[in-house]
């Protein structure tokens, strides 16, 4: 039952339309007000009249039902509130089909996005400024496939540039196979360490790395197969924190898979005029837009970040055919994606306006003992771990006896990481605390989590109920009723906006509304119809909960 649409075609009056209604209608801020609220302000001009006369002329026309109860005005405002009981038995019907499909639409059918995210570069360390591009892109991805999106998850590897030249020398010189396969990415980054100390004493060293890199591009069979043997040891280990986070990628295809797909753009810009040299360098003049040059290749003929980048939007317009291609990069990338748009724009490409960037700000450790440890970068790796061993610390204080303890901790530790990741604006600096990422009585994953193992100890208890009236409807009902009612809303607009705080934050209010429910509201030992009704309330309770972690990239644990 779609409320908004209903009440909008209810309403009458000469030269407002039925569309135009339902979209300014909202929820009010306080539950007293009523359930939808019309703001009359917006006609006061075509209809030439106050507010306060509007929405007494709509008054005076709209008549009771089953589905709403009364109309108020109030200040130029129609409060509406609905029938409860049909309130609640329409939404638990529906939350009752439709199960776990609750929330979902076909809003996205028939189009493509293309997701850019984490996009992690090859032999060095996934660190925690990795952390947001990689949950906020993994959570896009699920939300627009909630949504009906035929969704793409692309992970740019950055496999491109001279530094693989330096790995292979310092390779050659000081490592060997079995360290780098024992101690992976951090031996890779011993070697490259070791390379620029030596470096600095005998800069001829980068004359021979140079030539390693040349190697790899022009299909040396030696120099690839180290490079190969790099990329996949690190994408071996990153695999097991991808799952770790329940993130999936559709496409690898990084920097290197351009090399060959550079040409056509460096052609068409060619023909439409719009390379220029400049100090030997071939660049796109963006002056006229306030931006510096957009350089394309270098004097020495190589490429660029951005030429790749301008390749692949071709590749994947051609690929993909999306309607939106979206790049979850952090904002001290603004400038490259603005000229990047702008090029494409500049070329003629029509899609260029389905370009987006969606940045967010920087993550940093409160704990400074591991973050500044003789500069030493963090491994998003043993933030999770450290995450779960703290998890875990908390579960033996508080629930000694708990079976399958460190498989939940660790659901728990990773969830607690992922929804602190995912709670703030995403374009917001976030200052990682774990003591505050873990708090149970917070606005955390494992408060929410808490509260979908609450849900299920009580299914547990007292069964999965069965027919039922709806008889009288207490205030902590209709308010949990009124969170579940939103979700559908909230997924779309988390989609909208780019944002999956919205979700984020909608658990919590939802985990709030179902433990007031469950404090204020018995269930085991009241009559069946009582404890029928209010186990569908709690079963609803979970399926939205769960969607919500799901959405988040979070699992749920059996009992915490
Ligand atoms: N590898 C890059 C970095 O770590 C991010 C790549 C983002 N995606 C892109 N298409 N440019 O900064």
């Amino acid at each position: 039952m779609d409320y908004k649409k209903y009440v909008a075609t209810k309403l009458v009056l000469d030269g407002v339309s039925a569309q135009e209604i339902e979209e300014l209608l909202v929820v009010p801020p306080e539950k007293e007000m009523g359930d939808l609220a019309l703001p009359c302000f917006k006609f006061a001009k075509v209809l030439r009249k106050s507010p306060v006369m509007i929405a007494e002329d709509f008054k005076q026309k709209f008549t009771s039902d089953e589905y709403i109860s009364s109309v108020e005005n109030v200040n130029g405002y129609l409060n509406f509130k609905f029938n409860k009981t049909q309130f609640v038995k329409e939404l638990l019907g529906e939350l009752q089909s439709q199960g776990d499909d609750y929330g979902k639409s076909d809003l996205g059918n028939g189009k493509t996005i293309c997701i850019d995210y984490s996009s992690i570069n090859i032999a060095k360390p996934f660190h925690i400024g990795h952390l947001s591009t990689t949950v906020i892109g993994g959570s896009l991805y699920k939300i627009y496939k909630f949504l009906g999106y035929n969704v793409v998850g692309i992970n740019h590897l950055g496999d491109y540039g001279t530094q693989f030249g330096k790995l292979i020398y310092a390779f050659k010189a000081w490592g060997n196979r079995q360290d780098v396969e024992k101690y992976g990415v951090k031996e890779l980054m011993r070697l490259y360490v070791k390379y620029h100390q030596e470096a600095k004493e005998h800069p001829e060293m980068d004359d021979v790395a140079r030539g390693y890199f040349k190697d790899i591009e022009n299909g040396d069979k030696e120099a690839n197969e180290l490079f190969v043997f790099f990329k996949e040891l690190t994408l071996k280990e990153v695999s097991k924190t991808y799952e770790k986070l329940n993130i999936t990628f559709d496409s690898y295809n990084g920097e290197s898979f351009y090399n060959d797909k550079m040409d056509i753009v460096v052609k068409e810009l060619q023909e439409k005029g719009l390379l220029v040299e400049s100090d030997g360098a071939q660049v796109v003049m963006l002056d006229e837009y306030n931006m510096p040059p957009c350089i394309i290749l270098r004097s020495d003929g190589a490429s660029l970040y951005a030429t790749r980048d301008l390749a692949a939007a071709y590749y994947r317009k051609n690929t993909y055919d999306f309607d939106k291609c979206l790049y979850v990069v952090a904002y001290q990338q603004n400038l490259h994606f603005k000229q990047i748009f702008k090029v494409l724009e500049l070329l003629g490409k029509p899609w260029a306006k389905d370009m987006e960037h969606v940045a967010f700000g920087m993550v940093s450790l409160e704990d400074g003992a591991m973050s500044t440890r003789e500069g030493k970068v963090v491994f998003l790796d043993e933030v999770l771990d450290k995450a779960c061993e703290k998890c875990l610390g908390v579960i033996n204080e508080k629930n000694p006896d708990l079976e399958n303890k460190e498989q939940i901790a660790q659901t728990v530790g990773v969830g607690a990481v992922i929804f602190g990741a995912l709670y703030g604006g995403r374009i917001k600096d976030i200052t990682f605390n774990y003591d505050k990422v873990l708090n149970f009585d917070g606005e955390t994953g494992p408060y929410v989590q808490y509260a979908c193992t609450r849900c299920k100890g009580v299914m547990r208890r007292a069964g999965n109920g069965g027919e039922f009236t709806i008889g009288e409807i207490s205030q902590d009902e209709y308010a949990l009723a009124q969170e579940l009612a939103k979700f559908p809303e909230i997924v779309k607009s988390a989609g909208e906006k780019r944002e999956p705080s919205i979700i984020t934050r909608y658990s919590v209010d939802l985990a709030q509304a179902y433990n007031k429910f469950y404090f204020n509201c018995r269930i085991l030992g009241e009559e069946d119809n009582v404890k029928n009704y209010r186990l569908a309330l709690t079963k609803s309770a979970l399926t939205v909960l769960t969607s919500c972690l799901g959405l988040l990239g979070i699992n749920v644990p059996e009992k915490m």
